[in-house]
């Protein structure tokens, strides 16, 4: 049985097969609507989530199966003291696969261990969130053509953005990558992912400030939320928040075929006026989510065997 915990629990090949199936999924919807009736997804949310959590829910209504669970730790028995070990006992007796999203990092791992069902980590606190990765690779290949040979710009919260931590491990397994990260001194990627996973891979990349002197070398630009939830206090949060906010101006010197991607809720970093642009991918990147999760909830079912092999 496989779970999907960190982004690196599928190799390139399974990650590209998982891919292709998305897409077939979105060109031919119909052939996928009853590929799960009978079966019941879980979606296990300790935090808040509209995207993520929706977007799974759609997914398996989407293959003809059907879902429950809660969407806050007020809501669930964790409120009582239950620990996610004994949750996701009892919960593989009332599904067949199970997304969970929690505050604390590491909790969906310890859900996998103890599961009799697939897990999928739906992000844990500030550390992963490999759907949304998956979701990101499958715009960047839409748009690109392929994920590897660009030079990505990753702006905003490197530190909290959990997204952005999966995305980069995932990234460094393609060639010829450059990443360049924009981010506040204070909201640097935290070290392990500089010294354990951008350094030893070889590509090139850089820190900077500020966006401005970067923009024309960019393919893509991630852009991200400061994450206040995560911070220890609001005087910090209110200093750092509009440390970046792309416009229209700021546009002007980048490229023509810039994907300019965010995973979203966007806050106050894209000005609303970007959204007419035709590089601004992130609501088209939000609507390919549901079809990642389709194709990923087939996987880690059986259902399309050919897609989780370790084998190329
Ligand atoms: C992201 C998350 O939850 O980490 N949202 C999402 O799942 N699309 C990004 C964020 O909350 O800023």
């Amino acid at each position: 049985m496989r779970h999907l915990i960190d982004p690196l629990d599928f190799t390139v090949s399974e990650t590209e097969r998982l891919l292709g199936l998305a897409q077939q999924i979105m060109d031919r919807p119909g052939d996928f609507a009853r590929r799960c009736e009978g079966r019941i997804l879980a979606t296990l949310f300790f935090e808040p989530s509209t995207r993520t959590r929706l977007s799974f829910e759609s997914a398996m209504l989407r293959l003809g199966g059907q879902v429950l669970g809660f969407s806050s730790a007020q809501s669930s028995s964790a409120s009582k003291g239950e620990s996610v070990a004994d949750t996701i006992r009892m919960i593989s007796g009332y599904a067949d696969i199970a997304a969970m999203r929690h505050f604390k990092e590491g909790a969906p791992l310890v859900a996998s261990r103890y599961a009799k069902i697939p897990v999928i980590n739906a992000g844990d606190g500030g550390h992963q969130h490999p759907t949304q990765t998956l979701t990101d690779l499958f715009m960047i290949r839409r748009s690109r053509g392929k994920a590897g040979g660009l030079t990505i710009g990753l702006c905003g919260d490197l530190k909290f953005g959990r997204t952005v931590h999966s995305l980069i491990k995932s990234l460094v397994r393609y060639p010829n990558m450059r990443f360049v990260l924009i981010s506040p001194e204070e909201l640097r990627a935290p070290g392990y992912i500089l010294k354990e996973v951008l350094a030893p891979s070889g590509h090139p990349y850089t820190e900077v400030l500020r966006m401005e002197e970067v923009m024309p070398q960019l393919d893509v630009l991630y852009m991200t939320r400061v994450q206040r939830e995560r911070f220890f206090n609001e005087e910090d949060y209110v200093r750092l928040k509009d440390s970046y906010i792309l416009t229209p101006e700021k546009l002007r010197a980048a490229k023509q075929d810039l994907a300019i991607l965010h995973p979203l809720p966007r806050v106050n970093e894209i000005h609303k006026a970007v959204d007419e642009d035709p590089r601004a991918l992130y609501f088209e990147q939000a609507r390919g989510g549901v079809f990642v999760r389709m194709a990923l909830i087939l996987a880690l079912l059986g259902l399309e065997p050919d897609i989780l092999r370790e084998e190329n």
